[in-house]
């Protein structure tokens, strides 16, 4: 209908509808110059990550070969030393803190470079066995029974040297978890989660748990609740980039006094 044959009423409600769309789309303009400011700064953090992260990797790769020496000076002094002396405990000191410069050095250089995998059919449950093998004893001096739980998985395509890092961090924070003892879980399975399909790695313990406002920053490099001076961290952050690098993802549940689930998910490969 043309605008000279409409009723006045007509012409307002148009005219009312018309400003309603254009309030709508006002609205949609905030909301969307707010996600761009957003992406904006993220996309600035992440170059200024990248930087850091290479220069914090040449620092890293720089150091390692004097700490390496001194490390070899170390135990060269310490064979020669005869055992009671004071001079030997030294040497002894000097080697062991090496030792964990050289572990923070490891964490680091894998954190800030980006992981080379070398990836083969690989049978996930070997891998939870031996991993769970390496911290038997310790489970054991820290009153933690193990309860595995392994399903009849695909073999994954994946780097085992890096999964089995990625492993260990998790049962490692698990065991802190659990200062006075309890259960440490570890249970493989498929899953289908958006259509699409994974193998499942679970640990799950029955320790402190993490509180809500930790959830989102303990996958963050160098986020540490720990105080005992020798952790940097890394652990979370490097099992992430593990698993991402393997096209795969990584989740955390902790409800709040039942301790935590980490679970790592990994694509499905028909073989
Ligand atoms: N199973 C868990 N139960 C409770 N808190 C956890 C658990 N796993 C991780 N966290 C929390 O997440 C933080 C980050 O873990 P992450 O493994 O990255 O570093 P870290 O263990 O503190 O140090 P690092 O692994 O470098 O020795 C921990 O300090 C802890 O607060
Ligand atoms: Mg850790």
């Amino acid at each position: 209908m043309k605008d000279a044959y409409k009723t006045r009423e007509q012409l307002i409600n148009e005219l009312r509808t018309l400003r309603r769309s254009i309030a709508k789309m006002e609205r949609a303009k905030c909301k969307f110059e707010e996600a761009e400011k957003r992406l904006h700064k993220k996309l600035t953090e992440h170059e200024k990550l990248s930087a850091l992260g290479r220069l914090t990797a040449n620092v890293a790769h720089e150091i390692r070969n004097p700490i390496t020496i001194i490390g070899g000076f170390a135990e060269r002094l310490n064979k020669n030393i005869p055992s009671g002396a004071k001079e030997k405990e030294y040497a002894e000191l000097i080697s062991l803190e090496v030792k964990r410069l050289e572990d923070i050095l490891r964490d680091v250089l894998l954190f800030s470079n980006k992981p080379f995998f070398v990836k083969k059919k690989l049978d996930i449950n070997r891998v939870a066995v031996e991993s769970l093998n390496a911290y038997k004893i310790l489970c054991n001096q820290r009153s933690i029974s193990i309860q595995r739980s392994f399903g009849e998985v695909t073999p994954v395509y994946a780097d085992k040297k890096h999964i089995k890092e990625a492993i260990n961090n998790l049962i490692s924070n698990a065991i802190d978890a659990m200062p006075q003892g309890g259960s440490l879980t570890i249970e493989t399975n498929e899953e289908s989660m958006n259509r699409k399909n994974y193998v499942t790695l679970k640990i799950a313990d029955t320790g402190i748990g993490i509180p809500e406002k930790n959830l989102n920053l303990i996958f963050e490099p160098f986020f540490t609740t720990k105080v005992t001076k020798k952790e940097t961290g890394l652990g979370l952050s490097i099992c992430k980039k593990i698993v991402e690098g393997h096209g795969g993802f990584i989740k955390v549940d902790s409800p709040t006094g039942k301790g935590s689930v980490f679970s790592l998910y990994f694509p499905y490969r028909s073989q």
